[in-house]
């Protein structure tokens, strides 16, 4: 097997030593033979937003990628083993977030069941979105789907806090639901990179600081643009990212590397 590259030159030998001595990396290969070298039980979250099977490829200014298989059986598979690759790099406190969509979160949350446990459930959180168009043939479709799965009983989780809506609590904050209310990346927006189907960072800072523990370890093994990463860093945590995309990689690591910059100078 072809070792994926990395953002330095560190050598791929010591396997644990490449999570728990020098995390904070990017990796541009399939997530699953990246995965498969890794140490078991190093992660405290997996976030994974990986292609949602729409049949089309995804394009945008800063990118591409390819979001079509041959049929459903095929893309089950596909996301079959990476689950179960995940599962095995999940500290036994450890838990995962997969996004996806109408297409095929009913498909997911059978995967899951089967790869954690259906006792393992913990959420379907509703990304609600906003942005999008309306159609006179049904409601309009505005919202994602992240499902929440913790490997064992003692996961971590801290209720993010939200604004409070109800006229008696007006003002104060209270623990947020599991429907996120987070706008859609605009076109003006700053942190746009131009990269497809990018997430926006504060969705991201949310999960990562509700479902992994200060100090602990991300993986994102679809991580496109490099949001989760970024909202790890920001935050303290260390992380991994994949991706077999070297557009998304090279976005992913400037991301990152800006973060680097930006928290020095803030110091
Ligand atoms: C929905 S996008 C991720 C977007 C990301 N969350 C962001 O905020 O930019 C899915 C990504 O999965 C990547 N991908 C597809 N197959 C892959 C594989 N086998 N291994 C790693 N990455 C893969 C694509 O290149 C794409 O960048």
């Amino acid at each position: 097997m072809a070792r994926p590259s990395s953002s330095n030159s560190s050598q791929w030998t010591d396997r644990d030593h490449l999570v728990r001595a020098s995390p904070n990396r990017v990796y541009c290969a399939d997530c699953l033979s990246v995965l498969n070298v890794l140490p078991p039980r190093v992660f405290d979250l997996a976030y994974l937003d990986p292609p949602f099977n729409t049949g089309r490829r995804q394009v945008a200014a800063g990118g591409t990628y390819g979001d079509s298989w041959r049929n459903l059986d095929e893309y089950l598979g596909f996301m079959r083993d990476r689950l179960r690759a995940v599962h095995r790099v999940l500290r036994p406190s450890g838990s995962i977030l997969l996004h996806c969509d109408w297409r095929c979160s009913h498909h997911m949350r059978l995967l899951l069941d089967e790869v954690f446990g259906a006792e393992q459930f913990v959420n379907h959180l509703i990304w609600a979105y906003g942005l999008g168009g309306s159609s006179p043939r049904r409601f309009a479709r505005k919202h994602d789907d992240v499902l929440f799965y913790a490997k064992g009983p003692d996961y971590f989780f801290k209720p993010p806090m939200v604004p409070a809506t109800s006229n008696r609590m007006k003002g104060k904050l209270k623990k947020a639901g599991d429907v996120l209310h987070v706008p859609a990346i605009n076109n003006m927006a700053l942190e746009r990179t131009g990269y497809p189907t990018q997430k926006p960072l504060t969705l991201l800072s949310m999960l990562v600081n509700a479902c992994c523990p200060p100090e602990g370890t991300v993986l994102d093994p679809f991580c496109g643009s490099g949001t989760t990463l970024v909202a790890a860093a920001r935050t303290n945590r260390s992380y991994i990212g994949v991706d077999a995309n070297a557009d998304a990689v090279r976005i992913a690591r400037r991301r990152v590397e800006e973060e680097v910059v930006l928290m020095a100078m803030s110091h």
